[in-house]
């Protein structure tokens, strides 16, 4: 218990870091490579302290507690072309391989066509939860049913000051629908809420909104019946199945690939297929999908939690985990597509307070929250295209291990002629860690006779 500390969020980041090294830290020196704190004020932390204290600010208003900030690679994938539009894509993702997957699967789809994509809904959702022990009033046997078709009405005027704004931009509550869960929880019933926001993201909204809602339906309940319900919460559902974008790509089966076309598409379909139908397979090769989405997620500032979370359900939808891309060869035609949930927005949130969150927007074109989408899901299908063809051609180690022997050469310090007879060497060689640290070694050593 001696570690425990009341009124840490009162400390100034300084002390914070003081405590933190006081109490949790093993390595105190700042040593070579300099991995602590170090003493008040210096040390590692405060090495990645913005240097402009005003963009500090910034970041620090974001979460609590903060003691420095943590930064993640953001890349460029370059030549995607989405229904005629190039883009250059900005993904914020710290695994290697996948933005070079990306920037491949680009310039492959780039001749053939490019990529396509359409948003087939943009429908969110949100719940109130409540109980309500009215079923018997008075003698006389009531529903929530009888009072519904009123309460809604109520509810819509009663909300209609928070939704106006929304409303203006051509959003809103699209619907309230009264759901009874009473057969599997007694007394429990929901407002499931559709709404439309338009190029915004829609959590805060939906949530103010929800709020209110939970008020009206009390005040309204204890008015006509005398019984009051109780509302367990009002919050938004990140589960979206009505807010999907679909993305695509297809080519004539010779067009596939330089050669063995039909083999190389026909064993292409079977890996998707088998992602289909086994949730193994399905889990890794939905992973590979988004870590296309969530980079440009990220690096959008998008919630992208709630995109996985959501994302994940979608593909359990029929009750089987399945991979959410699918494939066809129909006669001479390769198709291969993916339909995913995906709640963005332009607007609102992080999207214009964080600096690269903003100026990902402007190389994507400031676009609206549906366009947003289309990218995103694109580059969720180019990921796994990469993917997927790297498995069933030269198997993923080939482009991957290249990777990691850049970071392995980085973590030795290699100097670009080390580096270089380094990667010579390992051309035709299995890439491990202790077996690049030998040869460096190795190398170092002769270097010195
Ligand atoms: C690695 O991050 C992602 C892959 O495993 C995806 C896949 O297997 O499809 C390569």
């Amino acid at each position: 218990m001696n570690k425990v500390i009341s009124g840490f969020s009162k400390l100034t980041k300084e002390q914070k870091i003081q405590w933190l090294t006081d109490n949790f830290l093993s390595d105190t020196e700042g040593s070579n490579p300099p991995r602590a704190l170090g003493v008040m004020g210096g040390g590692i932390l405060k090495k990645f302290w913005h240097n402009d204290p005003e963009f500090q600010k910034v970041f620090d208003g974001f979460s609590e507690n903060t003691v420095s900030n943590f930064p993640i690679p953001l890349g460029i994938a370059p030549n995607f072309v989405i229904n005629g539009k190039t883009y250059a894509i900005p993904m914020a993702i710290e695994e290697s391989s996948v933005v070079a997957a990306a920037s491949s699967a680009a310039k492959y789809w780039l001749e053939r066509g490019g990529f396509h994509a359409e948003v087939l809904n943009t429908q969110k959702v949100g719940q109130v939860h409540f109980t309500w022990a009215g079923a018997v009033v008075n003698d006389k046997h009531q529903t929530l049913w009888d009072f519904f078709p009123e309460l809604k009405k109520t509810i819509l005027e009663e909300t209609a000051f928070l939704t106006v704004n929304m409303r203006n931009r051509g959003g809103g509550v699209l619907d309230i629908e009264l759901v009874d869960f009473t057969e599997t929880e007694e007394e429990y019933y929901q407002l499931r809420v559709t709404f439309e926001t338009c190029d915004s993201m829609g959590a805060n909204f939906i949530n103010s909104v929800l709020e209110e809602m939970g008020i009206v339906l009390t005040q309204f309940l204890t008015a006509k019946t005398g019984i009051a319900p109780v509302v367990v919460m009002s919050i938004l559902s990140n589960y979206t199945p009505q807010c999907v974008v679909r993305a695509w790509v297809e080519c004539d089966i010779e067009d596939f690939h330089d050669k063995d076309a039909a083999f190389y598409a026909e064993k292409f379909r079977k890996a998707v297929r088998i992602a289909r139908i086994d949730p193994y397979r399905a889990v890794t090769h939905n992973k590979g999908i988004f870590n296309g989405i969530d980079a440009v997620v990220l690096a959008t500032a998008n919630d992208f939690r709630a995109i996985e979370a959501c994302g994940h359900a979608y593909a359990a939808c029929d009750g089987q985990y399945r991979s959410l891309s699918q494939c066809t060869i129909e006669g001479n035609h390769f198709k291969f597509w993916l339909d995913i949930p995906m709640a963005v927005g332009t607007v609102g949130g992080l999207t214009s307070l964080h600096p690269l969150a903003k100026l990902s927007l402007d190389i994507l074109g400031n676009p609206s929250a549906q366009e947003l989408m289309m990218i995103i899901a694109t580059m969720g299908l180019a990921q796994n295209f990469a993917a997927v063809r790297s498995l069933v051609t030269t198997g993923i180690q080939k482009g991957h291990m290249k990777m990691h022997l850049s970071n392995i050469l980085n973590h030795f310090n290699c100097t670009e002629g080390e580096s270089e007879k380094t990667r010579q060497y390992f051309d035709d060689k299995t890439v491990s860690f202790s077996a690049v640290r030998e040869y460096v070694e190795q190398l170092r050593k002769s270097e010195l006779v």
